[in-house]
């Protein structure tokens, strides 16, 4: 398997049909999906470490208070299937709850990082089959037709659906409401709280988050054939009250001009490109949202003080 540090010298030309997209539109932009590459991936664990980010503790709180009633929707032999797996982390904690299950499904982006993931879930549950899809939940997502006949309870814990545009968030809700013997949808989500605890979860004093969105450049350099100067892009981390999300920008700070693909792009100081938000969630946005894509909010669990919360979904009858 590769190792993480190896630097790969690969063009990866859907990256590039994308960034150059992004980076010739008036409001440059480019998706957050490209954050995650091996070292993009072990970032985010580390961030989900930092003392500002709650939403990884208090999840992982909410899913261990409830983790007997929430293992238990997966019925006997059937599948758990989460979407943006990453480490496994939280997963564990419903691995654990259940004696029963016939399959964990963790499907990523992150190849590398999905596949070593797998193994350290293989040696720690030799009984459950440990299936590992590498695809992107932007678009529909087809399980292997091994799985089909299975029932299936989806996981998308981390708020990873905040990441998404409301367009994408339902998209997504509905593509799975679709999936053959789907029985619940156990959704993770932030919720809207004050400014300052919100900026500092985005902008931690440690810098480990403008390192893992600096690192977008840094995969461009690598991918795309970029020549972007990292030095001169400056992190910014805002809260956008009228979206209700956190907006993650890496802003110019001089005028310069940057090669993409045998492409120039040109910044003026100043100029921001827009690379991820988190969107915040209230009880009433977040049932709007579920039911929109044809669920129906079972039950919400949360944390004492509801910073984030833990939502089953039922399909609307
Ligand atoms: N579920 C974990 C990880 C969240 S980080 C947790 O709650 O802590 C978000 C994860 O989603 C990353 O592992 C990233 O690689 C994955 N991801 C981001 N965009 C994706 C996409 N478009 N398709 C599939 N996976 C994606
Ligand atoms: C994966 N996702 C839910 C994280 C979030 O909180 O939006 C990604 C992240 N970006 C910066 N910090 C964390």
């Amino acid at each position: 398997m590769m190792d993480g540090s190896t630097q790969v010298h690969v063009r990866n030309a859907a990256l590039v049909a994308d960034a150059l997209a992004g980076l010739t539109a008036d409001a440059k932009t480019l998706s957050p999906k490209w954050l995650y590459d091996h070292h993009g991936s072990a970032l985010f664990e580390e961030i989900t470490r930092l003392p500002e980010y709650y939403p990884t503790r208090t999840e992982a709180g909410i899913l261990h208070a409830n983790a007997d009633a929430l293992a238990g929707l997966v019925p006997q032999g059937g599948a758990l299937v989460e979407l943006g797996s990453g480490a496994s982390v939280k997963t564990r904690t419903l691995l654990d709850a259940s004696g029963h299950m016939g399959a964990y499904v963790p499907i990523d982006i992150s190849r590398d990082f999905l596949f070593e993931t797998a193994e350290g879930l293989r040696a720690t549950y030799p009984a459950l089959d440990i299936v590992p899809v590498v695809a992107d939940f932007t678009a529909p997502v087809s399980l292997p037709a091994a799985l089909t006949e299975l029932p299936k309870v989806a996981f998308f814990p981390g708020s990873t659906i905040g990441n998404l545009t409301p367009e994408g968030a339902q998209a997504l809700l509905s593509g799975v409401r679709a999936w053959a013997g789907i029985e619940a949808f156990i959704l993770g989500a932030d919720m809207v709280k004050d400014t300052q605890t919100l900026v500092a979860a985005y902008d931690d004093a440690q810098g480990v988050t403008a390192e893992f969105i600096t690192n977008i450049l840094r995969r461009l350099n690598r991918e795309a054939e970029a020549d972007f100067d990292l030095a001169a892009f400056d992190y910014r981390a805002t809260w956008n009250a009228a979206l209700t999300r956190i907006d993650m920008e890496l802003v110019s700070n001089r005028d310069q001009r940057v090669r993409v693909a045998g492409h120039s792009i040109d910044f003026a100081a100043g100029e921001p490109i827009h690379i991820s938000a988190a969107r915040k969630y209230t009880p009433d946005s977040l049932a709007a949202l579920a039911g929109a894509a044809g669920w129906d909010v079972r039950h919400r669990h949360v944390d004492a003080a509801e910073r984030f919360s833990v939502a089953v979904l039922t399909p609307k009858a």
